[in-house]
């Protein structure tokens, strides 16, 4: 065991922990620098429109290599040993920031910002592809804390650039020149960080495995997968959509606080400052807040708030209630950043990793850029007029805009990323209002499913674990649908008997009421006594058998099986996932009446599983079951034995 012991969450792992100090200092860097060297540029040319033009310029060049290179930054870090990537985009951004004020030319300011921009490029994604290498069971503790050191360091490195502004009157260096060198030794210290990390793999799984593929594959690859998966589709417009409305706050603070609130620099302080502590909030405590809803459902909302929390800024300008909203638009924001990343790391494989984590990372720069130039140019263009009896304020209108548009897009990523929706969304909106009222489990046991299509050895799994739980002290109850109880035997007679011939609704409620003798009389007593359930299916099976397989909605079948079985849900589910025309070949006997089902039936179902696994990563573990027994064995326990009654108890 490692001696990190007292950290909370992922920061246990010792090697996610120099990674995050590493991100820290690079995140803080990386901010300074951005106002050191917007600084630095108004400082090396005259006169009003002279600097403005220097400081577009800066952020041209910042903005330029993002459009150039999107698609081809991951592919460095999945190509490349990760860890070696980043601590030579390290030390590379030391030696810029170091060269930019002893350059001292605007010219190389130019360059050298779009360099580090590509560095900047480069890292990220190199670094959140050896996450899940670093802390694969905290996947989305990692994200809360990468998303806290790259974001929460914003606001610290405001301060610090202020402070360097009043130091300049005493030491005759400007505050851009301490800013950059100050930066420069944060990327060095970070390359040192980086370069004592031993536990990041030195290549992704496939590319290791041989068969190389070249760039251009690489690249192309990575964006037909973008395209055409819909869960990546739905991420990157939803996740965009929150930065957008962000930057619109940030962008446009100062002309709404100057203009509308009459506040000037105090209230735009305010606002950035709770931008930022809204978006802390929403990465801490978000996650905890929604829990088990499917993590799918939970970006979309989150967009809608944000985009809704900007149009009542722009509706009622009133200091104290604008900041409200926009610590809501921020919480909202942060929330769907940590959603959207989670769901990322969980889905994508190892080996296409870097190059979407490089995609939706380079968008999303690209959009928080674009936010924060577009959106005072906009209100710029519309200006101040008197209009009938109203008042119209470019930066009003601008918010306005901003949250319509979010509104819309978080719409359509709720659209995109649910494409077969299970459950309304309300009723898992009353549930989240339920839970902040009903704490901790609803009973002290644990309740463990294992779903899978024909021959994926569940069997074998559901004893193994049994007996592992048991040899801890544990009681430990294994079970099965259909069938566990007298009445279920007899249901599952008539449901497996390949003689008979069932309708579709009829096959589905049976189901339903095997299951509600069984959790009723089986499982539901067995978890008040504190013991473990290992069930062989449950309702899972129900959505993928008839809901996917037989093309009954989904909406329908789970309202049944919730119905049945009074909300009862599994703490964890393990989907043991094979191709049915391996698992089918596997299976012995005579075939059962679904077993004798067409093939394409099976492949139904297990996209079905996989869809559902998805929806939900937190409450599920998907093992691919073709590895060996043993293999697979042990994946399960490292994901049931942390959640075992004794500790559970301790939890709470
Ligand atoms: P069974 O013989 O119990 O075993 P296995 O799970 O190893 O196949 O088969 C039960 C069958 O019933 C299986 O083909 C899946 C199907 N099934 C459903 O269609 N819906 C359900 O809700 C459940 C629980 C099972």
């Amino acid at each position: 065991m490692e001696s990190g012991h007292h950290w909370p969450g992922a920061l246990a792992h010792r090697g996610f922990r120099r990674l995050s100090l590493a991100l820290l200092l690079s995140s803080f860097g990386d901010w300074l620098g951005f106002l050191a060297t917007t600084a630095l540029a108004a400082q090396l040319v005259d006169g009003f429109e002279g600097q403005s033009f220097a400081i577009g310029a800066v952020l041209a060049f910042r903005l330029l290599p993002g459009v150039v290179l999107a698609p081809l930054v991951g592919v460095v870090a999945d190509r490349f040993d990760r860890r070696v990537t980043m601590v030579v985009c390290d030390l590379l951004r030391f030696g810029l920031f170091l060269s930019m004020p002893l350059v001292g030319t605007l010219t190389w300011l130019l360059v050298a910002s779009a360099l580090v921009e590509v560095l900047s490029l480069i890292w990220i994604p190199a670094k959140e592809a050896s996450v899940p290498h670093l802390a694969k069971e905290q996947l989305e503790s990692a994200n809360q804390i990468s998303l806290f050191a790259t974001y929460g360091t914003a606001p610290l490195a405001a301060v610090v650039f202020g402070v360097l502004g009043v130091l300049k009157v005493r030491t005759h260096e400007s505050a851009a020149n301490i800013g950059l060198f100050v930066d420069a030794g944060t990327f060095l210290f970070a390359a040192v960080q980086v370069a004592r990390i031993r536990e990041i793999p030195s290549h992704s799984e496939s590319v290791s495995a041989g068969a190389t593929p070249s760039v251009v594959q690489s690249v192309r690859e990575g964006l037909r997968f973008a395209r055409s998966s819909r869960l990546v589709r739905g991420l990157l417009v939803g996740m965009l959509g929150a930065l957008a409305a962000t930057g619109v706050v940030v962008g446009n603070g100062k002309t709404f606080s100057d203009t509308v609130l009459n506040g000037g620099e105090g209230a735009f302080a305010l606002l950035f400052g709770s931008v930022f502590v809204g978006i802390a909030l929403g990465v801490a405590l978000g996650p905890r807040l929604v829990r088990d809803v499917s993590r799918r459902r939970v970006l979309g909302p989150a967009i809608v708030g944000a985009g809704l929390s900007l149009v009542f800024m722009s509706a009622v300008p009133v200091l104290a209630l604008v900041v409200v909203a926009t610590l809501l638009l921020g919480s909202c924001a942060g929330l769907a950043y940590v959603t959207g990343l989670t769901l990322l790391g969980a889905e994508v494989e190892d080996a296409l990793r870097g190059r979407t984590f490089g995609l939706v990372n380079t968008l999303m720069r690209l959009a928080l850029l674009l936010s924060l130039t577009v959106a005072p140019g906009l209100a710029g263009l519309v200006g101040i007029h008197r209009w009938g009896r109203f008042d119209v304020n470019g930066a009003s209108v601008t918010l306005l805009l901003g949250g319509l548009l979010a509104v819309f897009v978080g719409g359509l990523s709720y659209r995109t990323m649910n494409d077969r929706p299970g459950i309304p969304l309300r009723s898992d909106l009353v549930r989240v209002l339920l839970r902040r009222r009903v704490r901790g489990p609803l009973h002290p046991g644990l309740f463990v499913v294992f779903e899978g299509g024909e021959g994926a050895g569940k069997s074998t799994q559901v004893s193994r674990l049994a007996h592992l739980l048991e040899s801890t002290g544990l009681e430990v109850v294994v079970t099965r649908e259909p069938g566990a109880t007298e009445v279920g035997a007899k249901i599952r007679t008539m449901l497996l008997d390949p003689a008979t011939t069932l309708s579709v609704r009829t096959e589905a409620l049976l189901y339903a009421a095997d299951r509600a003798q069984h959790v009723a009389t089986v499982v539901r007593p067995a978890l008040e006594r504190g013991a473990v359930v290992i069930s062989d299916r449950y309702v899972d099976s129900s959505l993928a058998y008839q809901g996917a397989g037989r093309a009954l909605s989904l909406d329908e079948v789970a309202q049944l099986s919730r119905w049945a079985t009074e909300g009862l849900r599994p703490d964890v589910t393990l989907l043991l996932d094979i191709d049915p025309e391996v698992g089918l070949a596997r299976a012995t006997g005579s075939p059962d009446r679904i077993e004798q089902e067409s093939l394409a039936f099976h492949r139904a179902v297990r996209q079905g599983f996989l869809d559902l696994a998805s929806a939900e990563p937190t409450r599920y573990l998907v093992v691919s079951a073709v590895q060996t027994p043993d293999e697979v064995h042990a994946a399960i326990a490292a994901r049931v034995l942390p959640l075992a009654p004794a500790q559970r108890l301790e939890r709470v």
